[in-house]
């Protein structure tokens, strides 16, 4: 099968790209900065630069792409050029997409959910056959909001009460490869990892990992969307398809 990935620089797309490889497919990359990685075509879902040629020949697509660093482009990348790159892959006659979605999109109030919902609502539309699949977070993804929340000397501070299910991006990208492969389905389930842990207990193996002295410091944060993530609005306990914990991840990572 032709596919093309959007997004398969990423943290999920690259996994998704290796997947597909290996299991004698194309896999097509569509990359704002494609240098240095083969069979990829260089465009912006922003512009709409390049979209044309990359949807070219391509039977499927999986569209991992989205503006996760840039907040303000958010619709202009996630809703827009996702729109933009369906009609594109329907004029050239492309007869499926998987869009990676997150769950409890539809449960938590944060902008970047918003805007995903909103781009799961134009796939939706119906413009090619499609199938969404919505995962828990990544494993560094985790690690990049912890990051975030270290920003002071010697502290960590977080809320403790948030609960996460995170999961492993080569799970993801093994449900995603399957979906494409078995064609369009609409909603499938949700994806999530093995284990439902709060914020505190996350942020303790965490900080173990690194041989870090950080102190954990509890962190109120008066938000609807705090509040949402810590009644369990980002879980889906009742699929904990992912196989690798965030402990084997750290271990992996830091070589414990
Ligand atoms: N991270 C999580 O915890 C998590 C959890 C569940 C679902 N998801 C979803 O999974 C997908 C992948 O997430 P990720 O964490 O793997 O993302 P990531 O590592 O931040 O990668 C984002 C990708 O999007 C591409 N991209 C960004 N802006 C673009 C533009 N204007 N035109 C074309 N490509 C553009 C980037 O490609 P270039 O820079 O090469 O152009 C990059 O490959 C996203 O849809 C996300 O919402 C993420």
């Amino acid at each position: 099968m032709n596919v093309l990935v959007t997004g398969g620089t990423g943290t999920l797309g690259r996994h998704v790209v290796m997947l597909l490889r290996q299991s004698g497919h194309r896999a097509r990359i569509l990359s704002r900065e494609p240098r240095g990685h083969v069979d990829a075509v260089q465009g912006d879902l922003k512009t709409g630069q390049g979209l044309a040629k990359a949807v070219n020949g391509m039977d499927s697509i999986i569209h991992t792409a989205s503006a996760t660093r840039e907040s303000l482009a958010g619709r202009a990348v996630d809703v827009r050029g996702t729109r933009r790159l369906l009609t594109m892959a329907k004029d050239a006659g492309t007869s499926h997409v998987v869009f990676i979605s997150i769950v409890g999109v539809d449960r938590v109030s944060y902008p970047y959910y918003r805007t995903k919902l909103r781009a799961e609502k134009v796939v939706r539309e119906d413009l090619i056959p499609w199938s969404i699949l919505r995962a828990t977070q990544f494993h560094p993804y985790m690690e990049l909001i912890l990051g975030g929340f270290s920003r002071l000397p010697g502290v960590t501070a977080i809320p403790f009460s948030w609960q996460f299910q995170p999961v492993d991006a080569r799970d993801v990208a093994r449900r995603a490869v399957d979906a494409v492969l078995e064609g369009p389905a609409g909603m499938l389930p949700d994806f999530g990892g093995p284990e439902v842990r709060d914020f505190k207990s996350i942020a303790q193996s965490w900080l173990e990992a690194r041989k870090s002295r950080r102190r954990l410091v509890n962190l109120w944060l008066p938000l609807k969307g705090s509040r949402q993530v810590a009644a369990g609005g980002l879980l889906c306990p009742d699929h904990r398809d992912g196989t690798l914990t965030f402990d084997q991840y750290l271990a992996e990572r830091y070589a414990l």
